[in-house]
């Protein structure tokens, strides 16, 4: 009555198609499923909102506006993460938060085959390298 092969590839294909999110977004190594650490200090907010993809998605435009407006425009007013003020800094925010460039920037980086420049000059905390 039953085929057993037909109904093994009909779900092998069944279950390949509906994880295609899944593994597409890991072959592109942008997938939540990526494991990265959690900042050590226990922080749960990030300087944008981190759910809906806005950081994941924006933090280089970020980065980058905080640079001009540090380096070209000299504004180094505070930002504000969960009531606590921040410079507007790569080393002492970012990386204030996120202390393990390698478990985090780095990892994510990495699946992402993006190399950032920023640490030719700038220093990433001990141990996190
Ligand atoms: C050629 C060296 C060099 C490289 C490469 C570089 N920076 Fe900088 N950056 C500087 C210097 C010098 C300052 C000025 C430091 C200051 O005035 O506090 C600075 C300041 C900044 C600031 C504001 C102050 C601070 O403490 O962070 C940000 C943000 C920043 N850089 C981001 C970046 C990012 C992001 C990258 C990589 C995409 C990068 N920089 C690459 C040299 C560099
Ligand atoms: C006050 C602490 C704090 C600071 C400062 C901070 N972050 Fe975060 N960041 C977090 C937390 C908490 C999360 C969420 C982590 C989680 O869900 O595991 C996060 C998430 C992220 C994500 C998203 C990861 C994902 O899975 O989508 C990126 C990218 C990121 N941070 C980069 C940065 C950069 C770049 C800076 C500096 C401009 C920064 N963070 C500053 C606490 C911080
Ligand atoms: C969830 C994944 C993820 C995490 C975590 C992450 N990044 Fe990124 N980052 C990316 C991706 C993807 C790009 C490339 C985006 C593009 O090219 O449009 C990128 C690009 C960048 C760039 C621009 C590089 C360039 O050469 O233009 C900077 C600067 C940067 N990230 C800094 C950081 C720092 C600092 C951290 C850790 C505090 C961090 N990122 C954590 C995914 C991540």
């Amino acid at each position: 009555m039953y085929d057993a092969g037909k109904i093994v590839v009909g779900l092998a294909v069944l279950v390949g198609v509906t994880a295609f999110p899944v593994w597409y977004g890991l072959a592109r190594g942008t997938s939540y499923q990526l494991k990265l650490e959690a900042p050590p200090n226990g922080a749960t907010e990030c300087v944008l909102p981190v759910k809906d993809g806005t950081m994941r998605a924006q933090h280089m435009q970020l980065l980058d506006a905080w640079r001009t407006e540090v380096v070209r425009d000299g504004l180094r007013n505070k930002v504000t993460v969960s009531g606590k003020e921040w410079d507007k800094s790569l080393t002492k925010t970012c990386l204030g938060c996120h202390s393990n460039k390698t478990a985090f920037c780095d990892r994510c980086h990495n699946a992402a085959s993006v190399t950032p420049s920023c640490w030719n000059c700038h220093v990433a905390p001990e141990g996190g390298q």
